[in-house]
């Protein structure tokens, strides 16, 4: 069934494909545990807004629209990605009845990807041969099946480390399992996802969804080390580590990897600097911010998005304006996310609410009130744990619009995204569907 939301939606061009998801996904992730398969399919019973599939779906069609000319050559091959998934063996029964050879391609994939993982009934076996003509390619079906599985994961460990009671208005997996099992059914997920990404046999594909299961872990780490006390040292490129001194540069973004910013100077006397120091401090911390989420989120958003259109065969522009699309896109999403968590309740949300100030996080509403007010500087290196805290930051967030400032800060990202679509991508109903998603990021309420 569609999804309520989905109907008169331009969206629901890719419903088809979305409507299968789930159960695609529970083909690639059956384990011999039946404790393990419930912890793993737990976070997809439950309706999450799937953005990151839809994404990478509606981007496969819309650079379909470019014509073949325009495009590399791409080999459709359907058997070498499609096989058996791990720890069963469809393929065997769904086969028994005729020689391999008797099947095309197209019929064996849709065979495994029709499969009822626990029945092990396929639907009835498609007589036309693969045409694209929903202008998505097998692989990218499997790519946005793939970026939900990381995505998952990673939600699996962050309720872990965030002590999340809810997720997708459900006890969070942590609560309904333990963390332990958690943490494990994240771990395997991630197992999973990776099989599937090497068996794209696209090595480009598989550095960059590789990267960026490693950048989230990246983005968790700068978060969890938020705020660092003046030790003096000011070389922004290495750390002095238990192992000696490791170098931060890394080819894999553009932007200088930043040292924790500081909040306060080492006597914690904010005020005796100048105002240019003081905002120099606070716009040292809002770049670690924002390459944080770039890390946490943009970067999944981004690398699917350029992997979508690797697959198609898309040439250096329009994959470098696809990368740059899903990185202003999934930018904005983040903002939007920090923004959401001052201003809709935990109902609403179906997780926590006010969540960030609790854990001691500063996100943007909290830092452009820091702009105007220095007196946070040591509330924020302290993580609001004194009494009151949180709410005199609240009240300056108030009085100083921190919420309204992010908001427009997002609307910037969501320009950049849609300028990137429009640049590169011919006029479709795709690319419109995908505009109407990079604006709908905007008005979300959950
Ligand atoms: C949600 O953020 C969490 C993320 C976007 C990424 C979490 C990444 C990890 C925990 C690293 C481990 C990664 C893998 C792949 C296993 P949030 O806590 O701000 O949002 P929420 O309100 O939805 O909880
Ligand atoms: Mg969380
Ligand atoms: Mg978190």
């Amino acid at each position: 069934v569609t999804p309520k939301w989905m109907l008169n939606n331009p969206v629901s061009l890719v419903s088809t494909e979305m409507n299968t998801l789930a159960k695609n996904i529970m083909g690639l992730i059956g384990s011999g545990h039946p404790t393990l398969n419930h912890v793993t399919s737990y976070y997809f019973e439950a309706e999450g807004k799937k953005v990151r599939p839809m994404l990478v779906l509606l981007l496969s069609r819309a650079v379909s629209a470019i014509p073949i000319e325009k495009r590399n050559n791409i080999k459709i091959d359907f058997t070498d990605f499609e096989t058996v998934p791990v720890g069963r063996d469809p393929l065997q029964k769904f086969l028994a009845s005729k020689p391999v050879e008797n099947f095309s391609p197209l019929q064996i994939i849709h065979g495994i990807q029709s499969m009822n993982p626990l029945t092990k009934e396929a639907a009835p076996i498609p007589e036309k041969q693969f045409d694209n003509e929903r202008g998505i390619l097998p692989k990218q079906r499997r790519l946005a099946e793939i970026v939900e599985m990381i995505h998952t994961a990673s939600l699996l460990h962050d309720d872990v480390i965030d002590h999340a009671d809810t997720r997708r208005g459900r006890p969070s997996g942590n609560v309904a399992f333990t963390n332990k099992m958690a943490v494990l059914a994240g771990d395997f997920l991630l197992g999973r996802a990776t099989v599937s990404i090497s068996r794209l046999k696209n090595p480009e594909v598989v550095e960059l969804m590789s990267s960026s299961i490693a950048n989230l872990v990246e983005g968790e780490f700068m978060q969890l080390h938020n705020v660092a006390t003046d030790s003096g040292n000011n070389d922004l490129l290495t750390e002095t580590t238990p192992i000696g001194k490791l170098d931060l540069r890394t080819h894999d973004y553009k932007v200088p990897v930043l040292r924790p910013p500081l909040t306060t100077t080492r006597d914690g006397m904010m005020a005796t600097l100048t105002h240019e120091q003081q905002q120099e401090i606070i716009n040292n911390a809002f770049r670690y911010y924002l390459h944080k989420s770039y890390l946490k989120t943009a970067s999944l958003i981004s690398k699917s998005c350029r992997a979508t259109a690797i697959l198609s065969g898309a040439q250096p522009e329009v994959i470098e304006s696809c990368y740059n699309f899903g990185k202003n896109l999934g930018l904005c999403f983040q903002l939007v996310d920090d923004m959401l968590d001052f201003t809709v309740s935990a109902k609403e949300l179906g997780k926590p609410s006010g969540a960030d100030l609790k854990l001691g996080i500063s996100t943007a509403p909290v830092l452009y009130a820091w702009k105007e007010d220095p007196s946070l500087g040591p509330l924020i290196q302290r993580h609001f744990s004194q009494q009151g805290d949180i709410q005199q930051v609240l009240k300056s967030v108030e009085l100083h619009d921190g919420v309204g400032r992010t908001k427009k800060l997002a609307e910037n990202y969501r320009d950049m995204a849609l300028k990137c679509l429009r640049d590169v991508l011919p006029e479709s109903d795709s690319r419109s569907a995908l505009e109407f998603l990079t604006n709908s990021i905007l008005t979300r309420r959950k």
